[in-house]
């Protein structure tokens, strides 16, 4: 109740703060062709630490009547400000772990919810530690992670535990997820957050204890569990009858799903097991091809870890801005399955979904996700609590389904 006066009285329902680089820009061209100008239903203005860019921004996008909010994350008094105005800021300024603790201060204490992209397990650790007890006497939602990292393992799990009670009146107690096929690529602001990631390990290594951590972002009392950190070996999915390799994004979404099942109380048992690979082929070929998935993400972050090889490759790779072209996005797509089994063998029941997204998973995709989670947040009657949250814990169902009505997502069970 409390928090419905407070929103009552702000002056827009979100905020969206990064809007002048690359993902935030496609976030405010989806907002405005999904929601109008700000003027209507939904209240919403974009905000960024440069007037004339985000004047810009609008020129582009045709979007005259968004209102506009300077907050610059070296001025605390600036993301205070914008905090107080909106039930939800919506960021997209990366690398978080540089420049975006003092928004969550912020949110946390205000009772303001808060949504962005991260993908720095390190730094989401440090946001758990910092802002998880005021965020839950506030009654702010911190939802990191709402982008392809973590929004379709974590709500993927939810729509298969729920539909694994539906067939079989039991939770599947593994659930593994695999990509089956994506096309897309990779922006300055990504490769800056990742190469930022490696550099404070180098200078940190207790860092590197916490990335390998599988239960990195659990609460202090549930850190452990059946499941092991990440291997590049290949390994046989005998569900799926194919070879899988390692996964880019299962160091941070396995993290997300077990800190989902650790707040919502360990509703699919103790034993709960959960993993992802990418699904990679059949035979030996596809053996062949796993391993060299395998070696070859092991050279590539062996080699991110030296310092003079992250200047190099920042040389080569999209800078800050960049990333791939609209033509890129719109012809991109993502195709996941996750089969979870109950019981030995699966003799207790068993269940196989897919998500699709219908963009690239890193742009296209991830921009109608995190915005519609934004309002979701804004509009929506949730009943969960405050705190540093994850998708599937703060929105759940009612995500899923404006994913699945207005984001270009489906969720459907296969077998
Ligand atoms: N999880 C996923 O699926 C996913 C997908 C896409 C992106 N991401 C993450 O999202 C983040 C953004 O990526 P991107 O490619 O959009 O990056 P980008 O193009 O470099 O945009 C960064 C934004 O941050 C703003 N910014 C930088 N320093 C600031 C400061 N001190 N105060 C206020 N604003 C500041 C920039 O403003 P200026 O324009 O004024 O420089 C720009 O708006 C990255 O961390 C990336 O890893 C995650």
């Amino acid at each position: 109740m409390q928090q419905q006066t407070q929103a009552a009285a702000q002056t827009f329902d979100v905020v969206v703060w990064g809007a002048t680089g690359f993902t935030g820009q496609i976030v405010v061209e989806y907002l405005y062709q999904k929601y109008g100008d700000g003027q209507q239903g939904l209240k919403w203005a974009i905000a960024g630490r440069d007037s004339d860019r985000l004047t810009r921004v609008k020129e582009t996008i045709g979007c005259d009547e968004v209102p506009v909010l300077v907050a610059d994350s070296h001025d605390p008094a600036s993301m205070v400000e914008m905090v107080e105005k909106t039930s939800v800021v919506l960021s997209t300024v990366g690398p978080y772990a540089l420049y975006g603790s003092q928004l969550v201060a912020a949110c946390a204490e205000s009772g303001t919810h808060y949504c962005d992209l991260t993908g720095e397990v390190q730094w989401m650790r440090l946001m758990i530690e910092a802002h998880h007890d005021q965020a839950v006497a506030s009654g702010a939602r911190i939802v990191h992670t709402c982008g392809f990292d973590s929004i379709p393992s974590d709500l993927g799990v939810l729509f298969l535990q729920t539909q694994m009670q539906l067939a079989h009146g039991v939770y599947a107690e593994s659930v593994k997820y695999r990509l089956v096929k994506a096309a897309g690529a990779v922006s300055g602001g990504t490769i800056a957050s990742m190469l930022n990631m490696m550099d404070e390990a180098s200078k940190n290594p207790g860092l590197l204890d916490v990335l390998a951590d599988p239960y990195a972002l659990n609460p202090i009392n549930t850190v452990s569990g059946v499941d092991q950190n990440e291997t590049s070996t290949p390994v046989y999915d005998e569900t799926l009858q194919q070879w899988v390799g390692p996964f880019v994004m299962a160091g941070i979404n396995t993290r997300v799903v077990r800190r989902s099942h650790a707040l919502a109380g360990m509703p699919y048992g103790m034993g709960f097991g959960y993993e992802e690979g990418t699904l990679i082929g059949e035979g030996p070929k596809g053996y062949l091809k796993a391993l060299l998935a395998g070696i070859s993400t092991t050279i590539g972050t062996s080699l991110a870890a030296i310092d003079p090889m992250r200047t190099l490759f920042s040389r080569w790779l999209p800078k800050p801005g960049e990333g791939p072209a609209r033509e890129k996005r719109e012809s991109g797509f993502f195709e996941v399955i996750l089969h979870g089994s109950a019981g030995q063998d699966g003799n207790g029941g068993s269940i196989k979904i897919k998500v699709t997204g219908d963009r690239d998973p890193g742009y296209g995709s991830t921009a109608k996700m995190i915005a519609e989670a934004a309002v979701c947040l804004a509009q929506d009657p949730l009943t969960s609590q405050g705190g540093v949250l994850t998708p599937s814990v703060a929105m759940g169902e009612a995500l899923t389904q404006r994913l699945i009505a207005n984001a270009g997502l489906s969720f459907e069970v296969i077998d």
